[in-house]
């Protein structure tokens, strides 16, 4: 019988999500493709900023009837940030501990969040291990790690509950084009893509998924060779996507398409993606814009009609310092101006032009 704590834990829980509301799915119109619908799922307006708020609120609830979770547990997280943010926010509403493990050099936005919900930062050089450290910590404090890459995909009901499949195509069911060609989302541990790709083929959609991959990250080759013992140096730059190593919340059995996306492309189009709709967001938000665009010129180029969904997965405030920073991006050589002539190019014009 799980303990009074647990249950009420629960409903604490389950009476924030009442409070809350779901986030907006905002039109983008494409000047030069009137016959394909962008659309992007803002999921900056969660209370805790991104679509992690999602996951975390899944993942308490998954510890907490597991029996994984008791009254003073304190809680461990491997996190770049935003899962370790809406995590944070849990821990403080069930009044416990919360530790986040994370590279050094995380934005400072982002560990000021977490401190914010009274979380610590524990810092580590190597972002390859934050997996380890994160484990080692829980052990010696006799708390729980969280786990987002191995739980994300598990903790998630991919059927519905409200995951955000569920939340976007409910959405679209008024829209010209409701049943989207494609939907396009990065991947960090991959709970979102599995969560989306399990949800179409559950009802059985012709949507099809695509995954776009930044730079040094391991997703895209892992898709073409399956070779699950890929890895790379160094973190991917565009936080909260692309891994050194494959995650166990990836699915590519659910994947139709993936696109690698530079660096540059991804910081270019959050400028791009900011003169559209008025509002900024993070490096994984620009990737996916990049990604989108792109499939949505091969659609025009083929004079098909349609519509394209792709996600805004945090606010760009928590960026102010680094993607949006040009002393930032020079000191990191990246040079933004020919993708942001690119890609205004091509919202323009329907016609892509490659990196
Ligand atoms: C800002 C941001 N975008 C995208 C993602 C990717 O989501 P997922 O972990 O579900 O693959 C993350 C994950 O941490 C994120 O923080």
């Amino acid at each position: 019988m799980p303990s009074t704590w647990v249950r009420e834990s629960i409903h604490r829980i389950e009476r924030d999500f009442q409070r809350s509301a779901d986030t907006h799915l905002i039109a983008v119109d494409l000047p030069g493709m009137p016959q394909v619908q962008l659309y992007l799922k803002d999921e900056s307006t969660h209370p805790t900023g991104s679509l992690k708020h999602r996951l975390a609120r899944s993942l308490f609830l998954y510890c907490l009837c597991n029996g994984w979770i008791k009254e003073g547990t304190t809680i461990v997280e491997a996190s770049s940030g935003s899962t370790a943010v809406s995590e944070a926010y849990f821990a403080r509403m069930l009044g416990l501990p919360f530790i986040a493990v994370m590279p050094r050099g995380t934005s400072p936005a982002k560990v000021a969040l977490i401190e914010f919900y009274g979380g610590q930062c524990h810092y580590v050089d190597n972002p390859g291990e934050v997996y380890s450290e994160a484990a080692r910590l829980a052990h010696a404090r006799g708390g729980h790690y969280m786990d987002q890459f191995t739980y994300a995909e598990r903790a998630t009901d991919w059927r519905g509950n409200n995951n955000i499949a569920e939340s976007i195509f409910d959405q679209m069911r008024s829209e010209a084009h409701a049943e989207p060609r494609w939907v396009v989302v990065g991947a960090g541990t991959g709970g979102t893509s599995a969560t989306i790709g399990r949800y179409i083929r559950y009802n059985r959609g012709a949507t099809e998924l695509c995954v776009v991959d930044p730079e040094r990250s391991v997703f895209l080759d892992y898709y073409r060779t399956r070779d699950a013992s890929v890895t790379a140096e160094g973190g991917s730059d565009v936080e909260g996507i692309g891994r050194p190593r494959v995650e166990p919340s990836f699915e590519p059995g659910v994947v139709d398409r993936m696109i690698r996306v530079p660096n540059a492309a991804s910081y270019a189009a959050m400028r791009v993606v900011e003169s559209l709709v008025g509002h900024k967001y993070g490096g994984s938000t620009g990737t996916n814009f990049c990604g989108a665009l792109e499939l949505a010129c091969e659609m025009a180029g083929r004079g098909e009609q349609g519509s394209i969904v792709t996600l805004a997965c945090d606010g760009g405030e928590r960026y102010l310092d680094t993607y949006y920073n040009d002393k930032w991006l020079a000191a990191n050589r990246y040079d933004i101006a020919p993708h942001v002539a690119r890609l205004t190019a091509a919202c323009a014009t329907g016609r892509w032009t490659p990196a």
